[in-house]
């Protein structure tokens, strides 16, 4: 199959100012554009994975070569950070239901929680990932990858589960309106998380063992 870029489900500006619309549309269109390009000339070296989607495709890049495990990576990931944000006041602003408990259980309390998050992505040197994974032991584990690595890979990274919600923190996911200062984009990113989309990928697929699909 050939992969696509999926449409953003908001507009361009619609996360000002917290994310402004330059800097989402050079990383939608030209960031992860480029991704998608990539793995679609790098995989059909690999004709028993070309048929795969996108979230199986995961399970199975150890073994292929750095350009299908990057751009494979780095379109998962990026499609579940599109879908991980929304405009300001259009979602719940915490997680709800079983979810809320789970965090609460996990990490003490949503503010802990967070403030385990926000280390995983300020901490993480240079470039990569942040995410909240779903074990596959059924824990909730707050994480950080290098370069577009994430939990669904089998055989790659040290936590291995169902990402729910993730925070991009390569320096073109910030550098326009931030620059250098990765933890004010961080402590901002929060303000426009979608947690209706994160409660309904663990709902409707994480508790099911099943990967986001996109
Ligand atoms: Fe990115």
């Amino acid at each position: 199959m050939s992969h696509t870029l999926p449409a953003l489900p908001y507009s361009l500006n619609a996360l000002e100012p917290h994310m402004d619309a330059m800097t989402v549309e050079l990383h939608w269109s030209k960031h992860h554009q480029t991704y998608i390009t990539k793995l679609n000339e790098a995989l059909p070296a690999f004709s028993d994975r070309i048929s795969l989607d996108l979230a199986s495709l995961q399970k199975v890049v150890a073994g292929t070569n750095a350009a299908v495990i990057n751009n494979a990576g780095g379109h998962y990931n990026h499609c579940l950070y599109w879908q991980n944000l929304a405009p300001i006041g259009s979602s719940n602003p915490q997680p709800f239901g079983d979810l809320a408990g789970l965090i609460d259980s996990s990490f003490g309390s949503f503010d802990e929680f967070k403030q385990k998050f926000t280390t995983a992505a300020v901490s993480r040197f240079a470039s990569g990932w942040a995410f909240l994974t779903l074990k596959n032991d059924g824990t909730l584990a707050v994480h950080n990858t290098p370069g577009h690595d994430n939990p669904l890979m089998d055989g790659i990274g040290d936590v291995h589960g169902i990402p729910i919600l993730t925070c991009d923190i390569w320096e073109h996911a910030y550098y326009l309106k931030y620059q250098n200062r990765r933890p004010e984009f961080v402590e901002n990113w929060w303000r426009i998380v979608n947690w209706d989309a994160v409660v309904n990928n663990f709902e409707k697929y994480a508790k099911n063992g099943q990967a986001v699909p996109f």
